[in-house]
């Protein structure tokens, strides 16, 4: 591929093109990242188990590491995910081995999220405020039985009720008053999901609460979510006025968690690179609602599919780091 081609100033006029990243493929995939991307997100390095393990012990290290590469290299930042149900340690949610009551949930969420806000000032230019906060879909029969619940089960919902959803906003706005506040989740394209995180949103902005933008993970597999599923759901979240990022994007190889491990044939890269084309088509023409595409990765060796037992290819970069033909595709497409 011409060393001239890139896909983030073809789609300048479009939208950003971002990569999640970490310390490692800063360094790994440095080239790939600076001819390609001008946006990164951290991979892990921002969600709060990483920046602060213990009570009052704040470590920035690797964030600032990854802020430092993106600075260098005129890159944006999105921050995430600091109030998320995973990766969140314990002593969070304890009180002397008990449940942490409401007020103390409140106090530490203020104390993180302020120290994590000043840390990185308007470097950060977006925030992930909350991530994955939509109970996900559960079979007809039992909506039917239990209702349509719209929340996730967390500790967080045990402990404050969904009033904590609003809250992080707020605090997130006071002392990051100039990032824009996002809310990030998967699954947004199954009909009932995407019911529940509309309601989800829809609540918070009719409390008043200071969001911004809604991040579709696009999580999504070479076979599903239909196109037309995507362009429905754009529709819907868009009708919200809110802002659209697509954050975490990748095609999965297989059709579901538990198939045995494939090989990578030339048929399923060109079904692959069809997905891709048909979802950037459809990204462009809503370009006027999302201004910012993330892989959730650089390469395919070190996509987060890959680093179970079986092998996955999901990236517009090869195991060698090589590019993938539908990335000029891509970039022809914009022109
Ligand atoms: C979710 C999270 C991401 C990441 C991926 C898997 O989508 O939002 O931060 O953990 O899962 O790697």
């Amino acid at each position: 591929m011409s060393e001239l081609l890139s896909l983030c100033k073809a789609y300048r006029k479009y939208f950003d093109i971002g990569a999640a990243v970490n310390t490692t493929t800063i360094v790994k995939d440095a080239e790939i990242l600076k001819q390609h991307f001008n946006s990164v997100t951290c991979e892990n390095e921002m969600k709060y188990g990483r920046v602060q393990p213990e009570e009052g012990h704040f470590t920035f290290e690797d964030a600032d590491q990854i802020v430092a590469f993106a600075k260098e290299n005129h890159m944006r930042i999105r921050g995430h995910a600091p109030v998320w149900h995973n990766q969140t340690p314990d002593w969070f949610h304890l009180q002397g081995g008990r449940p942490a009551p409401r007020e103390l949930v409140y106090e530490r969420l203020d104390a993180h999220i302020k120290t994590v806000a000043e840390h990185f000032g308007d470097a950060v230019y977006c925030w992930d405020v909350v991530n994955e906060a939509a109970a996900d879909t559960v079979p007809e029969n039992h909506i039917a039985r239990y209702g349509n619940e719209t929340y996730r089960q967390t500790k967080y919902l045990n402990a404050c009720g969904i009033e904590y959803l609003e809250k992080a906003y707020h605090l997130m706005r006071k002392y990051s008053p100039n990032a824009q506040l996002f809310y990030n989740d998967y699954n947004e394209c199954d009909p009932l999901k995407r019911e529940r995180i509309y309601t989800l949103m829809k609540n918070l902005l009719d409390l008043g609460a200071p969001l911004q933008g809604f991040g579709m993970q696009n999580h999504y597999s070479i076979y599903k979510p239909e196109t037309d599923e995507v362009k429905r759901s754009i529709e819907t979240y868009a009708s919200l006025g809110l802002r659209l990022h697509i954050t975490e994007m990748d095609l999965s190889c297989y059709q579901s968690r538990e198939d045995p491990e494939i090989t990578f044939t030339d048929e399923i890269m060109e079904l692959q690179a069809k997905r891709y084309e048909e979802l950037f088509e459809l990204y462009r023409s809503y370009s006027d609602v999302i201004d910012s595409v993330t892989f959730w990765g650089v390469a395919d060796d070190t996509s987060w599919l890959s680093r179970g037992t079986r092998k996955n290819w999901p990236l517009l970069f090869d195991m060698n780091g090589n590019a993938k033909p539908v990335l000029e595709k891509l970039i022809r497409a914009a022109e």
